[in-house]
């Protein structure tokens, strides 16, 4: 069976420098990892339609996490019909090793599949080749259900190799499984991580789990599928969020707090994070939700990676910083005044917007929109620390975020890209991860609020896309 790759038709919703697929379907980041020189990142693909599809790796890479080149395909699944689902990557004896998860169609009527993990490697960075000896882990253990075993990441503690697995028990619970392994090839399984099992409506699928020491707490980041909404928060059908607490390894025990969503915005799920030659713990995240309106699929292509972030923990909250190394998307800085008076000015759609006021306003903080009134605005009210993001295209669908009691200042970095717009709130305390889909030049406008404005042009065009051209021959 043969099939061709599907053509962008319209470019008026690329992204500038955001990473998307060359065409086709995108969804979660995988295998973020540091190889040889580069940056890779790899992807949920399916480069045949621009809905999901049966699952492949598509793959990026970069020397600066901020200019991608897309290199070819490197997983597809064995059956047209199965998939290799999310997963992550480890350099170990001079290879890049993806771990992935096998995804095994039983009975497409009935919606029965099964899945498993796997291995492929590769020396030079761009060529990959599956473990003859796969599965590496054949069955979900028996208390779990066996077609929600999935999104293996894998890191080395020493001279062994740990992996969390996100996991559905028979009882209906989302949770996390812990292996070890020696050489990536054997794995034993540890049992769940305590702590780390959905209560109070936590969710019934833990996708996408991520568990890692920072600043000195422990961290696990995941995405559970059907955590309960409260007012304001997971409103999202599946949001990501995190725990942070202390974890003993004696017991494998995590005692945590409570579940706080990661980026209050309409538009992120499925964090992927590495730690850089540098130290910092960068997580990246698919700059959609199951949920978004995805409207560019009408011109060939879905989905995005966030700018990547660096991750910090400050009063037991994640913040999320894009990385230094955004900075050098800047090309012009296009504004630099102090803000007194009420104003209108027109930016391009490719712009970094930096504003610190004074104190902690109440009311509208500001608008971006452009002429056909795409675009957003951000309230405050209570004492200034409860912030309010409506979308115009939907403004019954707003989010919501509080600050922290001991924030006395309001500032605001926004990168507007094509078809997104991404808010960083005092420093990174709050995010808001947005799509919008611009049709023309955003406006910005400040009504009442005094401070600094500034902003950028940002380059356009730090990527580059290969389609991927041949058909692929499945046998
Ligand atoms: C999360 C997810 C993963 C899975 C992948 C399939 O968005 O559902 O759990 O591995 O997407 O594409």
């Amino acid at each position: 069976m043969t099939q061709t790759p599907i053509k962008v038709t319209n470019q008026r919703y690329r992204l500038g420098y955001h990473l998307m697929p060359a065409s086709g379907w995108m969804n979660d980041p995988n295998g973020f990892s540091y190889f040889k020189g580069y940056y890779h990142l790899f992807y949920q693909y399916y480069p045949y339609a621009s809905e999901w599809g049966p699952m492949h790796w598509g793959h990026a890479r970069s020397k600066d996490l901020i200019h991608w080149e897309t290199l070819p395909v490197a997983l597809k699944p064995t059956r047209p019909q199965d998939g290799c689902f999310s997963g992550s990557a480890v350099v170990y004896q001079d290879k890049l090793w993806l771990i992935y998860t096998g995804h095994h169609v039983l009975d497409a009527e009935k919606d029965i599949n099964r899945q498993d993990q796997n291995l492929a490697y590769s020396t030079d960075g761009i060529h990959f080749e599956k473990y003859a000896g796969n599965p590496i882990i054949a069955h979900a253990p028996e208390e779990e259900s066996s077609a929600d075993f999935r999104d293996p990441k894998v890191w080395q503690e020493d001279d062994h190799f740990k992996m969390v697995v996100g996991s559905r028990d028979q009882a209906g619970l989302g949770r996390v499984l812990l292996y070890d392994s020696q050489d990536l090839k054997h794995w034993e399984y540890e049992g769940t991580v305590s702590g780390a099992k959905s209560v109070d409506e936590e969710g019934f699928m833990w996708e996408c789990p991520d568990f890692f020491r920072l600043n000195g707490q422990d961290v696990l980041l995941t995405s559970p599928q059907g955590i309960k909404a409260t007012k304001e928060q997971f409103l999202n059908q599946h949001n990501t969020g995190y725990f942070v607490g202390q974890y003993s390894t004696a017991d494998k025990q995590l005692e945590r707090g409570s579940f706080t969503e990661l980026d209050n915005g309409h538009d992120l799920y499925a964090t992927q994070t590495l730690v850089a030659p540098d130290g910092r713990r960068v997580m990246v995240a698919w700059m959609n939700a199951w949920d978004s309106p995805m409207t560019e699929k009408t011109d060939g292509w879905c989905g995005a990676i966030t700018l990547p972030r660096e991750l910090t923990i400050k009063n037991n909250r994640l913040y999320q910083h894009p990385v230094a190394e955004a900075l050098s998307l800047r090309e012009a800085e296009v504004i630099n005044q102090e803000v007194a008076e009420p104003l209108n000015c027109s930016l391009s759609r490719h712009t970094e917007v930096k504003l610190d006021l004074n104190g902690l306003p109440t009311g509208t903080i500001l608008k971006l929109a452009d002429k056909n009134n795409a675009g957003f605005s951000i309230e405050a009210d209570q004492d200034g620390r409860h912030l309010i993001l409506t979308r115009n295209s939907d403004p019954e669908n707003k989010r919501y975020a509080v600050l922290d009691a001991t924030d006395e200042k309001l500032s605001l970095r926004i990168f507007i890209d094509s078809s997104s717009a991404e808010i960083f709130v005092n420093d990174g305390e709050v995010v808001f991860t947005e799509r919008i889909y611009w049709q023309d030049k955003p406006v910005l406008s400040l009504n009442g609020t005094t401070g600094h404005l500034q902003a950028f042009e940002l380059s356009s065009q730090t990527n580059s896309y290969k389609q991927v051209k041949e058909m692929i021959d499945y046998e």
